[in-house]
């Protein structure tokens, strides 16, 4: 099927769908319980060939190409009858690396592939596949050859591998699962599901990231099965020896990413699929949102209560009832009469607005959308020609293609009138793509895969994806040069090149504000850093006491959002009494107070691919107890936080990782590698601060840029040993940043018993307008008698308040500063 990108509109049906997808090869007329399905295995290596950084080898029938991506990323592929699938990924844009130096020798046994950290060996005689270090250490091998099974449901093929897993190798990743966040044990499959409130352990779910991490002690490895089809995982679940992977069809194509350490992986699982484009400033504030606020002074009426109420807020959500009937980019002119005039009016007082939009296209030759869509011939259609129909919000409803990049390009237009109106954010939602009744698209409904035809079974997994990249790419435009913010429910890996997530429709229970951190931390290390839950539980009314701690746990969710369906009590941070609405907005006013910090991290997870959430397992990879550490994660680098999840909790065992620690609230000094019981009040949680950290802070502020700071206070806390932090800054909503138009601040601190210092270093283009710097030094251990900022003494006080503070305000671009005793 070499030739498929021929297939023109007009021969499409002549090819019946059996032969649409990419993965059929040489499989004629399977006709189901007539044929014996057998596993195929390769067997014994016959050949080999070369070609540029591509390897060949054959055991005279199927061949195996193993490419040599970078010094740490080898892609292994495999095709049962010879011919490889044409070489096209919506996860990873570019497969050609950079170029790097790699060697090739054969031995009696063995091919090896090295570069200069890792080999892939081919053992000849039953052509397992192992991945090593440059010491020779094998890290990930074979336990069985690859091999395929024919799928006599549409004549592709089944596509196998299986490792080895040793008895006490962790596992993690696959994007938003619920189950244990180290997935030894556990089988699992990907193939976007709408799953109005999930249970704990029900599988599969709204994204498919086929991408985990291995761990054995110090050294970890990352396997991203690059296969659109429905994936299915088994971590040493059937047999405990061994873990492998597989598809409904497409090619067997997967990367290995070498570590050691789990952080590396994943910031080489982001060289191969991206990073998160750096949101606008705003997008990380509190988000507000219902099904549905409407009409216009509902929405109005929420404004005015966080303003009224001083709790901070920057967005406010219309769900699908400010449209026309469910008609995607029109408005209920009854609810909204003057939707651009609301949106300024709400822009005015401090919060952007963002709408939702659905794939469902209502069928209405009166709506211009669906005329246009029809006309363009851009909706999908099943096998047989028909349109694929499907009930929706709207009703009767037809879908896009999207992955026509022709049919991006119009969708991204359709954005014009929302955005002119000032629409600052989009929602894409019911992506997967859900459909009442059926749950979804039938297998057979065809896509143009960017030329690349094939059925629903190739496309589910990607369709998210591509509406959302569609949204994306239209926003930006449309723009011009400000940040465009969006969420998707659905996605598949390299989602995150254009978009937020949130977990979908969860329930209001502590179960499931449990599973939210798990989710949350999974997806971090999934790719997925700028994702958050329904603050609250989507489905079902949360009590007091749950919502706050929900909300305490938001903060530390990249994305924070509020969120609840249309036949629930009413839950804004003020909904439950006096008492509860003060810890709230203490609560949302310390995620705007560390709005720089968190900003920094995601300028870290943007450029370096460092994930914002971090478990412990991540921290301290080797110690076992670490991977069955579930319930408390660092949140960037500098501060680990254990959200409280269980009802009436009066205090909480929390680990921290080995080295120096500070208690947040009272700048108590722990030592870490160790338990602690920390007390939980329900105004408070365990936040704790690495010794050393510089950490940023902004003025406290009702939305971001609601002033300008002529101020900056950073929070320096005292070490014996030298710290490294980092901040960043920039306009917030443009894209100057690209233009290297910002700045890059980095603070390297220590200590001993009778001095302190601090020096800074600045890189950048960007000049922040205010001119002076809070420095609150924290916990010195000692009496300070002089302060010398860049050899001048400091004339300012040296008092000490109850929480060991000291504050001195310096210029932002002193470069040393010296505390003596
Ligand atoms: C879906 C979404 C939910 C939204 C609702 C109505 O259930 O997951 O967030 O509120 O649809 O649009």
């Amino acid at each position: 099927m070499e030739d498929k990108k021929e297939i023109t509109e007009e021969t499409q049906n002549q090819y019946s769908i059996e032969q649409l997808d990419e993965g059929i090869q040489h499989v004629n007329n399977p006709v189901v319980g007539v044929q014996p399905v057998e596993k195929k295995y390769l067997t014994a290596v016959k050949e080999y060939n070369q070609l540029y950084n591509n390897f060949y080898f054959s055991d005279g029938d199927a061949r195996v190409e193993v490419r040599v991506v970078s010094d740490e990323i080898i892609r292994v592929r495999m095709a049962p009858h010879g011919t490889f699938l044409e070489d096209f990924s919506y996860a990873v844009p570019q497969t050609e690396q950079r170029a790097t130096v790699f060697s090739f020798n054969e031995t009696v046994d063995a091919y090896k592939v090295s570069t200069n950290t890792i080999a892939c060996i081919i053992y000849k005689e039953n052509f397992h596949i192992a991945f090593a270090d440059n010491i020779d250490t094998i890290i990930n091998e074979d336990a069985i050859a690859m091999h395929w099974e024919e799928n006599l449901d549409y004549g592709g093929y089944y596509v196998y591998a299986t490792k080895k897993a040793t008895e006490t190798e962790a596992f993690y990743g696959l994007g938003d699962k619920t189950v244990d966040l180290n997935l030894r044990g556990s089988r699992l499959q990907n193939w976007n599901s709408d799953t109005y409130s999930f249970a704990k352990g029900q599988d599969p779910l709204y994204r498919s990231i086929p991408f985990y991490i291995g761990i054995n002690g110090e050294t970890s490895y990352g396997i991203f099965f690059d296969n659109t089809f429905k994936t299915q995982f088994d971590f040493a679940h059937e047999n405990a020896g061994q873990t492998s992977f597989w598809a409904d069809g497409g090619e067997l194509q997967y990367y290995y990413i070498h570590g050691p350490k789990m952080i590396d992986v994943v910031k080489r699982y982001h060289i191969l699929t991206g990073t998160h484009q750096l949101p606008p400033m705003w997008a990380l504030g509190f988000h507000q949102c219902r099904w549905s606020y409407y009409p216009e002074s509902k929405v109005k009426d929420i404004a005015r209560n966080f303003r009224e109420r001083k709790i901070p807020c920057d967005a406010i959500y219309l769900d699908i009832d400010y449209m026309d009937g469910y008609r995607c980019f029109t408005w209920n002119k009854k609810y909204f009469p003057d939707p651009k005039r609301m949106i300024k009016e709400l822009a005015d007082d401090g919060f952007k607005t963002v709408v939702i939009i659905d794939p469902g296209i209502k069928v209405d030759e009166n709506y211009w959308v669906f005329r246009e869509g029809k006309e363009k011939r851009y909706f999908c259609r099943r096998c047989d020609d028909y349109f694929m129909e499907g009930y929706v919000w709207p009703g009767r409803c037809q879908f896009p293609d999207f992955t026509n990049p022709e049919v991006r390009e119009w969708w991204g237009g359709l954005f014009k009138e929302l955005a002119e109106t000032g629409v600052a954010g989009v929602w894409n939602d019911m992506n997967e793509p859900a459909v009442f009744g059926t749950g979804t698209f039938p297998v057979d409904v065809r896509h143009n895969y960017d030329g690349y035809r094939g059925s629903h079974r190739k496309a589910h997994n990607v369709y998210g994806m591509q509406m959302v990249r569609a949204t994306y790419d239209g926003l930006k435009k449309q723009y011009k040069s400000k940040r465009p913010f969006t969420i998707t429910r659905a996605g598949y890996s390299g989602v995150q090149r254009y978009s937020s997530v949130w977990t979908g429709d969860n329930v209001a229970s502590w179960e499931h504000l449990k599973l939210g951190t798990v989710q949350c931390q999974r997806l971090s290390m999934s790719g997925i850093s700028f994702c958050g839950t329904d603050i609250g539980g989507f489905s079902g009314e949360p009590d007091a006491e749950l919502f706050t701690r929900w909300i305490q746990f938001g903060v530390f969710s990249p994305f924070m959002r509020a969120h609840s369906a249309g036949d629930t009590r009413e839950r804004e941070p003020w909904s439950f009494g006096e008492e509860y609405e003060a810890i709230n907005r203490k609560f949302i006013e310390l995620r705007y107070r560390l709005l720089p910090y968190i900003y920094s991290a995601f300028w870290e997870q943007h450029r370096y691919g460092f994930p914002i959430l971090r478990p412990v397992a991540m921290l301290e990879q080797a110690d076992q107890t670490n991977h069955y550490r579930e319930n408390e994660f660092t949140f960037g680098d500098k501060i680990l936080v254990a959200p409280v999840t269980e009802p009436g909790q009066k205090s909480k065992i929390v680990y921290l990782p080995k080295g120096k620690w500070y208690d947040y609230w009272t700048h108590d000094l722990i030592e870490g590698g160790a338990e602690i019981t920390v007390n939980t009040p329900l105004d408070s949680m365990p936040i704790f601060v690495r010794a050393g950290s510089v950490i940023p802070e902004s003025p406290l502020m009702q939305y971001v840029g609601e002033f300008e700071p002529d101020e900056v206070m950073f929070q320096v806390y005292y070490a014996d040993y030298e710290v490294n932090s980092f901040c960043y800054e920039d306009h917030g909503d443009t894209f100057a940043y690209e233009q290297d138009i910002y700045m890059e601040k980095k603070f390297v601190v220590n200590g001993d018993a009778s001095s302190f210092t601090i020096r800074q270093s600045i890189e950048g283009l960007f000049t922040p307008r205010y001119e002076t710097y809070d420095l609150k030094i924290i916990s010195l251990p000692f009496k300070p008698a002089r302060i010398v900022v860049d050899n001048k003494d400091y004339a300012g006080s040296l008092e000490e308040d109850e929480l060991k503070c000291i504050r001195i305000k310096v210029n932002k671009n002193f470069k040393y500063i010296q505390v003596l005793a």
